[in-house]
């Protein structure tokens, strides 16, 4: 794992593993099949979850075992998870089975035809947002304006300490990203070349919600 060597404002740090490397293949690849890819998104997901916990703050805890007293440790806030629908739930459900204390809250988003900004359609997030740490999820950076957007939204209904992870990142979706957002780290497993002319990233996996859901 390292930081990677943006011109961002913001920091960005891209999650590395043999693992990963091997998993993100069979995703890029189009003859990957639905089962196949959604196990590699889960898959994923698990090996990033460390490199994107790891500074979680802990606060001990009294327990007892079966033959004494000791001191034990849990999460100091709460932890919640936000997919953006569509596609954050594909890579939301690998976090969530490794994370079992975080709530999970939603935020839907359109592209409006006229003014091309994303508007909210849905959302729904847990009462403790404010006192959590915040895990934004969204496979594909791609323009960044639906990211930089659904953040904007958590930050208005109180949420301070935010992450943003995602699968892929263009460089120009984190430019869009941390524009807005410099406050907010990135955690991604790679960043690619760009985007092309329908803003796919490129090279990419193609539509992440389509191939994990199997609408394709
Ligand atoms: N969303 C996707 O699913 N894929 C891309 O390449 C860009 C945005």
């Amino acid at each position: 794992m390292k930081e990677a060597d943006t011109q961002s404002p913001g920091r960005v740090e891209v999650i590395d593993h043999p693992i990963i490397r091997t998993r993100l293949s069979q995703l890029r690849d189009r003859d990957t099949d639905t089962p196949h890819f959604r196990q590699a998104l889960h898959d994923i997901a698990l090996l990033m979850t460390p490199a994107i916990t790891r500074d979680l703050e802990t606060e001990a805890v009294d327990i007892q075992t079966p033959l004494c007293r000791t001191t034990g440790h849990r999460l100091r806030r709460p932890l919640v998870l936000v997919p953006i629908l569509r596609a954050g739930v594909g890579l939301m459900h690998g976090f969530s089975s490794i994370l079992t204390e975080a709530s999970i809250g939603h935020i839907g988003l359109y592209r409006d035809e006229e003014t091309l900004q994303p508007r909210r359609y849905y959302a729904k997030f847990p009462a403790h947002l404010p006192d959590a740490d915040t895990l934004l999820i969204d496979p594909m950076l791609a323009t960044g304006h639906s990211s930089a957007e659904a953040a904007a939204q958590l930050k208005a209904a109180g949420a301070t300490r935010i992450r943003f992870v995602c699968l892929i990142a263009a460089p120009q979706g984190i430019a869009t990203f941390h524009a807005r957002h410099p406050d907010i780290p990135i955690y991604t497993a790679h960043i690619d070349d760009g985007l092309d002319e329908r803003a796919y990233i490129v090279p990419g996996l193609g539509d992440a919600g389509d191939r994990y859901f199997g609408t394709v």
